[in-house]
């Protein structure tokens, strides 16, 4: 018996959007690991893109990723399967296929889909499915080698600039392919105003578009980035401008974002620790999403506890075509309790990941998951994962 006075109890949380790593890339994380990292933040459920070595663009790589999940698992494991073979081309992947063996979406994340016609391809096979299409949203003719937002912060560190046109161009056509295919869009991690002007504009029209902002758009931007380079931040699509940081938060308050998700990226240390242009693009966010939320959004005044608990459990899983968890009785038991007033820093030495590569290591933030149920069993008592 758990005493759970002064808590706060909510329908488990879920992170729609998180790069598991594994098959391929384990030395970076596993999927033991990420759902550590997942119980640890207060997750119950993910959602794993497709993007591992090989690429999950099968029914075999589906299938692989339930059963580590069922052996090894410390919370749900949703997974997205490739629209396209191998991620980017022109080969559409079996959607039909990995939709039987229980894909709840498909993407392309990471790569993008560059051509619109094979956009609109996968648009036309997936909606026979009723999965939507989860795009990143980056046209590589406009981002190139870009490595920071293009502006104040590219010209200032002198690096190559990634366009917020970069993406909300790709924004702007795969909204016209919704509204020429019917097919459901989910716009993954909106990072600009006009992007977000673009969702918000779709849905005022009755398009089937969803979209996702991440914890690290919204309360870090490019000014974080100094002459010391820190790699931590780099990331795909890059921290924006303080003004796009405001909107994603604006939108999160007046019901255009959807869903609050980490992109959790984890590297090695190795691999981040080497010059900002030869890094790669990503950091973790599992383990400090939930903190980050309470402190900034609902601390703040800016949302309340109902509109977290839609951002970031009650949305994803309609998104995903999840059954819903309420409160009641009989519902499906997965609970997140949370102790609102516990206040704690973001240590490097403190996560479940396998990585450290965190934008937030040292931020000092109030609340944070005690607890985790998956299923009625316990995944997480009193911060500790329960093995
Ligand atoms: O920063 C990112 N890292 N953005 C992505 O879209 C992909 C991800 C990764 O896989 O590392
Ligand atoms: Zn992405
Ligand atoms: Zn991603």
């Amino acid at each position: 018996e758990r005493d759970l006075s002064g808590k706060v109890v909510v329908p488990g949380l879920v992170d729609m959007h998180v790069h598991l790593r594994e098959p391929g890339f384990e030395q970076k994380e596993d999927i033991a690991s990420g759902t550590r990292a997942a119980a640890h933040g207060g997750f119950t459920a993910v959602c794993a893109m497709p993007n591992t070595s090989p690429v999950i663009d099968n029914a075999l790589g589906v299938e692989y990723v339930k059963a580590r999940a069922a052996a090894v698992g410390k919370c749900r494991v949703i997974v997205a399967g490739a629209c396209s073979k191998g991620l980017g081309g022109d080969t559409l992947a079996d959607m039909g296929d990995m939709r039987a063996h229980g894909a709840k979406a498909f993407t392309d994340d990471g790569r993008g889909i560059q051509d619109a016609g094979m956009m609109r391809r996968v648009m036309d096979y997936a909606k026979q499915f009723d999965l939507p299409v989860m795009v990143h949203c980056q046209d590589d003719g406009l981002v190139g080698e870009g490595q920071v937002n293009e502006g104040v912060a590219s010209t200032r560190l002198g690096m190559l600039g990634w366009p917020a046109e970069g993406e909300e161009i790709e924004i702007a056509r795969d909204i016209a392919l919704c509204r020429l295919t019917g097919c459901a869009l989910h716009v993954q991690h909106v990072t600009t105003a006009r992007g977000l002007d673009l969702v918000r504009a779709a849905k005022a029209e009755g398009l089937p578009v969803t979209c996702e902002v991440t914890p690290h758009h919204m309360f870090l931007t490019e000014d974080a980035i100094g002459p010391d380079y820190p790699t931590a931040l780099k990331v795909n699509p890059p921290l924006r401008t303080a003004a796009d940081a405001a909107a994603l938060i604006a939108g999160v308050a007046d019901g255009t974002v959807d869903a609050i998700v980490t992109d959790h990226a984890p590297h090695t240390d190795w691999e981040k620790d080497r010059e900002f242009e030869l890094a790669p693009f990503g950091m973790t966010g599992l383990e400090t999403s939930l903190g980050l939320v309470l402190t900034h959004l609902v601390r703040e005044g800016v949302i309340g506890y109902e509109r977290m608990v839609e951002l970031m459990a009650v949305a994803p899983r309609a998104i995903l075509h999840e059954e819903p968890v309420t409160l009641a009785a009989g519902s499906v038991a997965d609970l997140t309790v949370i102790d609102p007033e516990a206040a704690w820093t973001v240590e490097a030495g403190g996560f479940c990941s396998k990585a450290n590569n965190s934008g937030f290591v040292g931020a000092e933030l109030v609340g944070r998951a005690t607890d985790t149920y998956v299923g009625g069993y316990a995944t997480m008592e009193d911060g500790a994962i329960v093995e």
